[in-house]
């Protein structure tokens, strides 16, 4: 389908459980016959309890898993079926804020160079670097991200939620028309979370395309129209955020409201 960023059609995952002398592992569906679609410009959140999938559909995305079953196309087109050189043309085109902001950062490098290095990686020469440095610095100030800390060692300096920040920031810095995000405000408090998703929510006013994975049905609701509740691998519910949480109509559904506090 045309003006699709993503299709996703009866996707399967299984993953092979591993069998040792004291281990009799069964293998898991993490994914059953998953289908949704992602307009351009869309958001979509994928809610589900932990376990239900969530991660492995968005590594399947960008082709990081390799489906048992079924079809990812990314713009009309599977990436697994494309050469090294297109797979990372289309890569590019995504961003992806993975769920671990301690696994998400080269320990390595200073807050402003994590940021700049995925800029770096794409452009070359004195100019292209200057411009990346000032388009890092301008995602850092617009996520609030301290300034003192610019410099800072990204592996000794930073609590889980900067680092989550700053994680956003390198998924952002190449504008990519399709962001995968991971819980990408779990470890923000209230005011953070608000700011982070706020800047989120900007570049998908602008066009960008997201997923949005949250266990928040709140944020779920003022991010995105539309939401797939996944449970044990399977979507068992979807549709408008609204109806979602005003008439849930699996059981699951059901829970998650109920644990919500009441405001
Ligand atoms: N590499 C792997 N090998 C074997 N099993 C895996 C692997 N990755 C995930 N799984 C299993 O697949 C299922 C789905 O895992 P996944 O990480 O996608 O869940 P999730 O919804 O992201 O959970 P959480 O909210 O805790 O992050 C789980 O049962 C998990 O144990
Ligand atoms: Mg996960």
């Amino acid at each position: 389908m045309s003006g699709d960023s993503l299709n996703v059609r009866e996707l399967g995952v299984r993953f092979t459980a591993r069998r040792g002398p004291f281990m009799r592992g069964e293998d898991v569906w993490a994914l059953e016959g998953v289908s949704f679609s992602l307009a351009a410009g869309e958001t979509l959140a994928v809610v589900g309890e932990s376990g239900s999938g969530k991660t492995t559909l968005l590594r399947s995305i960008l082709g990081l898993i390799a489906p048992t079953s079924g079809v990812v196309e990314l713009w009309g087109r599977q990436i697994l079926s494309m050469t090294n050189g297109e797979r990372l043309a289309v890569r590019r085109r995504c961003g992806y804020v993975i769920q671990d902001p301690y696994g998400a950062l080269p320990p390595t490098l200073t807050v402003l160079g994590a940021v700049t290095e995925p800029w770096n990686i794409v452009h070359r020469g004195r100019q292209a670097r200057e411009d990346g440095d000032v388009k890092a610095k301008d995602l850092l100030t617009e996520l609030k991200f301290p300034r003192e800390l610019w410099g800072a060692s990204v592996r000794y300096s930073l609590s889980g939620g900067q680092r989550q920040r700053v994680a956003v920031a390198r998924a952002l810095i190449l504008a990519p028309e399709l962001l995968l995000c991971d819980e990408p405000t779990a470890m923000q408090d209230v005011s953070t979370r608000a700011e982070v998703m706020e800047v989120l929510n900007r570049r998908a006013e602008a066009g960008m395309s997201m997923i949005l994975v949250t266990h928040d049905l709140l944020l779920a609701r003022r991010a995105a129209r539309r939401a797939i509740v996944l449970y044990r691998g399977r979507v068992v519910e979807s549709g408008g955020t609204d109806e979602l949480l005003e008439r849930p109509t699996h059981s699951y559904t059901r829970a998650l409201l109920a644990a919500l506090p009441r405001l």
